[in-house]
């Protein structure tokens, strides 16, 4: 496994998203779990809204069933999304919060994300609700997801402890991080930055990017591995498979892990032999050639 340093925290760079957990078995739930943490998984994502509370409260039942386990873990979870509307109101974010606590049947969160951008965000009210739950112990650290450069900046300008992370969307099949810098001063259709300088904004201020479904395409409309709509990136992942002796998805995650910023890859499987697998990408550091040769499979062009 490989790490990433988030405020202290030695966080596995291969973490699991729990947006798909909620209609686990229990005895499921807990091999899965103990798989992540036998292969050095030690990060697990959450949401309020994930299966409408669901998924945290049959990660609570198990977390409740396993004394001692929640200090193996870190818990990072995410609020301010409601039906129709964003919501980074402080009532809004303390009721949430403590929602999650108690569906988790934990005292504190490691990480708080703020979901995705609200318009009326007022950074002198998310800092009221920040510093309240950081002085209650509730939420020791604190990030943002989806944002761009210029609504972290803002963000930040109000708060006083540092945002750490930023979760967006980053794969094969969803490259828009990385196409317009690639594009600059061309008329190539990629070339128009649809994500507000994330990724260089995250680079030089020290956030942690959080790459979510890395193996879907579109919206995560799907997988794009073995889907035979996309011929060219498959046949280029299984070649490659070949010669670094791993699977296309173990790949497709050293993908993500070759890029310098130092991602986490938030894998939402739920299959414990898949994520065993997946694992596997820690091992491989793929040439500056194949890393290429992939981001030209996936249907991109470089001027
Ligand atoms: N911040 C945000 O706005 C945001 C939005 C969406 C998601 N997220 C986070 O990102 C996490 C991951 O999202 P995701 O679940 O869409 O990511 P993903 O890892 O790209 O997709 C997981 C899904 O794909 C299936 N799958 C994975 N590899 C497969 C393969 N090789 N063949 C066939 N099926 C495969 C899994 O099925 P199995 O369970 O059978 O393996 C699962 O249903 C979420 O859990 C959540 O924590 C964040």
């Amino acid at each position: 496994m490989k790490y990433r340093q988030i405020g202290g925290l030695q966080a596995s760079a291969v973490a699991v998203g729990c947006m798909r957990i909620a209609k686990m078995e229990p005895a499921a739930l807990s091999t899965f779990v103990h798989t992540a943490l036998d292969n050095g998984v030690n990060f697990f994502d959450h949401a309020d809204i994930y299966g409408g509370g669901e998924s945290e409260s049959v990660f609570g039942r198990l977390l409740a069933a396993e004394p001692g386990l929640r200090d193996k873990l870190i818990l990072q979870s995410k609020c301010g999304i409601r039906p129709n509307m964003y919501d980074f109101s402080k009532e809004h974010i303390l009721k949430s919060v403590d929602g999650i606590l108690s569906r988790l049947g934990t005292d504190h969160l490691d990480l708080l994300l703020l979901h995705r951008p609200d318009a009326l965000m007022e950074p002198e009210e998310v800092a009221e609700a920040f510093d309240e739950l950081e002085r209650s112990g509730k939420v020791q650290r604190f990030g943002v997801s989806n944002f761009n450069a210029r609504q972290i900046a803002l963000l930040q300008s109000g708060l006083k402890q540092k945002l750490l992370v930023n979760q967006l969307q980053f794969g094969l099949k969803c490259t828009g991080l990385i196409d317009h810098a690639l594009c600059t001063n061309t008329e190539f259709p990629h070339s128009a930055d649809r994500d507000g300088e994330a990724l260089d904004y995250c680079r030089l201020n020290g956030l942690t990017i959080q790459a979510w479904s890395p193996f879907q395409y579109g919206f995560f409309e799907g997988v794009f591995l073995g889907d035979p709509k996309f011929p060219e990136l498959n046949g280029k992942l299984d070649e490659l498979s070949g010669k670094y002796g791993v699977s296309p998805q173990a790949l497709a995650t050293a993908w993500i892990l070759r890029h310098p910023a130092g991602m986490q890859v938030i894998c939402g499987t739920t299959n414990a032999q898949r994520l065993q697998d997946i694992c596997t990408g820690c091992g491989v550091e793929l040439s500056r050639e194949d890393w290429y040769a992939l981001y030209l499979a996936a249907g991109n062009k470089l001027p």
